[in-house]
């Protein structure tokens, strides 16, 4: 067995870690395979983060296919018997025969397994497939200028209902590029951590036009939007990682990191998580770098005040919840979103953690001395939410 080596002319599609190609043998209309772009020959191999990009992958060539040869049911099978790397092959199975560009297809094994006859198209043909195919695919990728026009839409109304969430986020979001400024320069290689949709980067970028940032997120309906807000513009690369794996770090680049953000996200994680993320910080960071974190972080040195505007905050929970609620909702009812939806289903089991992690200042401030940081305080405060800052 050797690698898969593709031909150029089969190639409709790609992003960062999956090859969309059709199969030369079309022996069934619209067979294709999804490659691993790695070198890698055991799909146990595959990691979180291939399997949520291949999953969107699928949804969206599953999308295209029933859009160009309405496809009664699809199988999908790695087989890996001849070509030694990682593939998927996509295969449309039909009930009845199809007729495309004077062609016609049959599935004579309908209702049992794929068949294995051989038909090569002409090279006419098979360029005709795929430049539909990659037109086709092209309407749902996010580097569009339909992409970028419902990254705007989506991007104004997640900062709408965040800050309805959050009356103060203009200010946290500011005050966070301030430090940036402050402590790391006019040309900053920063890190927005758990960036949902990039707001905070896009705010970096307005402030240090030379800056480079690096977003990264779990969730494949923002990032999603962040990548569509971003795309074509070199400064920035949005990243899917899960700051609950040890691993995350590793999908950042090289080089020294002046600054990492992040805002109103870590609440999400537990304890422990915080604690050895904080590790990884403070091995990442260069030293005299810069951590800041803007969150909710209750009021404990006056604790009358403290509880008065937390149980105000409370209070307030179930508007907070439904507004939040309401917004994924409209995601979810979103054409444009939809492969990215069910992706996120596979990442999340509901739009919100189940339990939050929400200590007070004193604790980060601990626990980022614990984890190697040269000094670490409360910078900005308004209310309940404030601001951490840490030099490493
Ligand atoms: C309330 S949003 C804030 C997003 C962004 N920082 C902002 O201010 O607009 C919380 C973010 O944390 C992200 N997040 C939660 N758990 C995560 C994890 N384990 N790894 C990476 N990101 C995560 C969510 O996907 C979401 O984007």
């Amino acid at each position: 067995m050797s690698g898969l080596a593709l031909m150029p002319e089969t190639v409709v599609g790609a992003d960062e870690l999956w090859t969309v190609a059709l199969n030369r043998n079309q022996n069934l209309l619209g067979k294709t395979m999804l490659v691993l772009n790695r070198a890698c020959t055991a799909v146990a191999e595959v990691n979180p983060e291939e399997w949520t990009a291949l999953l969107c992958q699928i949804q969206r060539l599953s999308r295209v296919l029933d859009s160009l040869f309405s496809p009664d049911q699809f199988n999908f099978a790695f087989l890996m018997n001849q070509d030694a790397q990682v593939h998927l092959h996509v295969v449309p199975r039909y009930a009845g025969p199809r007729h495309w560009e004077g062609l016609s297809f049959d599935d004579p094994h309908w209702g049992g397994s794929f068949g294995y006859e051989q038909r090569f198209l002409s090279a006419d043909h098979l360029g005709r497939l795929a430049q539909s195919l990659r037109a086709a695919l092209e309407e749902t990728d996010v580097s569009t200028p339909a992409a970028s026009q419902w990254a705007q839409r989506w991007q104004a109304s997640w900062g709408r209902m965040e800050e309805a969430l959050a009356p103060a986020r203009q200010w946290q979001l500011g005050g966070l590029v301030e430090l940036v400024e402050a402590l790391a320069g006019p040309t900053p290689r920063v890190v927005d951590l758990a960036c949902g949709t990039g707001s905070l980067a896009i705010r970096l970028l307005e402030r240090f036009p030379g800056a480079a940032v690096e977003a990264l997120d779990v969730d494949p309906v923002l990032l999603a939007i962040a990548k569509a807000t971003f795309a074509g513009d070199q400064r920035v690369r949005v990243i899917t990682g899960d700051l609950r794996s040890p691993g995350w770090a590793e999908a950042l680049g090289d080089g020294e990191i002046d600054a990492v953000v992040t805002s109103t996200a870590l609440h999400w994680l537990a304890e422990p998580v915080v604690r050895r993320l904080y590790r990884d910080l403070a091995g990442l960071i260069r030293p005299g770098g810069l951590f800041a974190h803007a969150e909710i972080m209750p009021i404990t040195d006056a604790p009358h005040i403290g509880e008065a505007l937390a149980s105000q905050r409370r209070a307030g929970g179930a508007d907070t919840r439904a507004r939040w609620d309401e917004w994924w909702s409209d995601v979810e009812a979103d054409p444009d979103l939809r492969p990215f939806w069910s992706a996120r289903e596979a990442v999340f089991s509901s739009t919100y953690p189940a339990t939050e992690f929400s200590p007070p200042a004193a604790w980060h401030r601990e626990a980022l001395l614990e984890a190697g940081f040269q000094e670490a305080g409360v910078v900005f405060r308004s209310g309940g939410a404030a601001t951490v800052a840490a030099i490493r």
